[in-house]
């Protein structure tokens, strides 16, 4: 494992990165290191067996592993060790909060004009139950708006349910602010963390959020595992949501008695693989460095920025600035579809993006836009994989 930041080296630690392919697909899912990789073959390979329920070695060796797994998330989060529940992905933390607090007719949440669906549909299902939703417009260039955010506030707003960092066009939103407003008018702060996590030091107790999600597959951990921080005295006093195995202490025919934080809200066989790869992951991530990673995906965007910002042909969703889209560069070739490009960009250069709606489909729909294309920018990404972008992307835009 190497120290500090060097991208030539970091590359060495992703095989699929010598069949060529250039990788701009991060926000979507990350490649994963071979350590990650390794973790995970460990845990099948030398301590194949379940934590906290059999009392064999074996077993001691997996919840052994699962605490360090859950004290580096802890340490990246700078949340305690019981306030890190191990979940399938951000979705589901999400999930498990809409369905965890109480919720009475007439109580509100606010969202954004710019959250995934992952935090989106959650609340809208809540609808059912006679809970109102309102959504806060951003500017004009599509950052956040903290007069209207302001205004969006009424007696009964129980929960705001933000994104950090949008994984539409990268921008970052002031999540201090927005907590001190909500707190001021007595709601709790839900952050969608799942684009901010991968490359910036987070630290919830600073922010003073009350919940944040996120998903392992987005920050060199596997598929299938994910975290939902809660504050302690929230988390303590919430319902759980799914029950069974692990989550309680003892049972009769009559009733239960609810395990303590984090067993109460991680019901049944966990994902060990999972959990083990993804502390593999942080602690990868803390070795590197966030504030590196932030860096480097930063220059990485002023470089296409510069060179395709100024295209007639080319529209950018979002600020028109790189240092106000982290490591997201989302854009339309005017007269051609979204999909097209991207397929003419993996079919000439191997250059793996994504492009649609990004599961964003309220903001495309409400500004009828049909889709874009979007770059997203991690650790093992060059200069050089930047330039053969923009040289392709010119080349393309010729056509039109
Ligand atoms: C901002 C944001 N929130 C939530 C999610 C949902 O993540 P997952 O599908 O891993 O639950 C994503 C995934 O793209 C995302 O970008």
């Amino acid at each position: 494992m190497m120290f500090g930041f060097n991208v030539k080296k970091t590359r060495k630690d992703f095989d699929v990165l010598s069949s060529g392919v250039i990788y701009f697909d991060s926000a979507c899912m990350s490649l994963k290191p071979r350590q990650v990789i390794g973790k995970m073959n460990e845990y099948y390979e030398k301590y194949p067996a379940c934590g906290g329920r059999s009392g064999h070695h074996l077993s001691k060796k997996v919840e052994d592993e699962v605490d360090l797994a859950r004290r580096e998330v802890a340490r990246l989060l700078n949340a305690k060790i019981d306030e890190v529940i191990f979940t399938r992905n951000a979705t589901e933390s999400i999930n498990l909060i809409a369905n965890a607090l109480e919720w009475k007719e007439g109580d509100e949440i606010i969202v954004s004009d710019k959250e995934h669906n992952s935090n989106l549909i959650p609340w809208l299902k809540l609808k059912k139950k006679g809970v109102k939703v309102r959504v806060c417009k951003s500017n004009e260039d599509n950052t956040f708006n903290l007069e209207n955010f302001e205004n969006c506030f009424g007696e009964k707003t129980k929960l705001v349910a933000i994104v950090h960092v949008s994984n539409l066009d990268g921008v970052e939103n002031p999540i201090g602010e927005i907590v001190k407003i909500a707190h001021k008018n007595k709601s709790l702060v839900l952050v969608d963390g799942a684009q901010s996590f991968p490359h910036k030091e987070i630290d919830v107790k600073k922010l003073g959020v009350d919940f944040f999600v996120l998903s392992g597959h987005k920050a060199l951990g596997p598929t299938g595992i994910g975290v939902l921080y809660g504050r302690r005295d929230l988390l303590e006093d919430m319902e759980q949501f799914i029950v069974g195995g692990q989550t309680v202490i003892d049972s009769s025919y009559e009733g239960y008695e609810i395990e303590k934080l984090p067993n109460k809200f991680e019901a049944g066989l966990q994902d060990y693989a999972g959990i083990v790869g993804f502390g593999e992951a942080c602690r990868y991530l803390r070795k590197v460095g966030l504030k590196n990673i932030e860096k480097h995906l930063n220059k990485l965007n002023k470089i296409v920025t510069e060179h395709l910002g100024e295209e007639k042909k080319i529209e950018i969703i979002g600020p028109k600035e790189a240092e106000k889209r982290s490591g997201i560069f989302t854009f339309n070739v005017k007269g051609m579809k979204a999909h097209d490009v991207a397929k003419m960009l993996d079919a000439s250069k191997k250059i793996a993006l994504r492009s649609g709606a990004f599961c964003v489909h309220s903001w495309f729909n409400d500004r009828k836009i049909e889709g874009a294309v979007r770059v997203s920018f991690y650790l093992y990404n060059t200069e050089e994989e930047v330039r053969t972008f923009v040289e392709s992307v010119k080349k393309i835009i010729l056509l039109v």
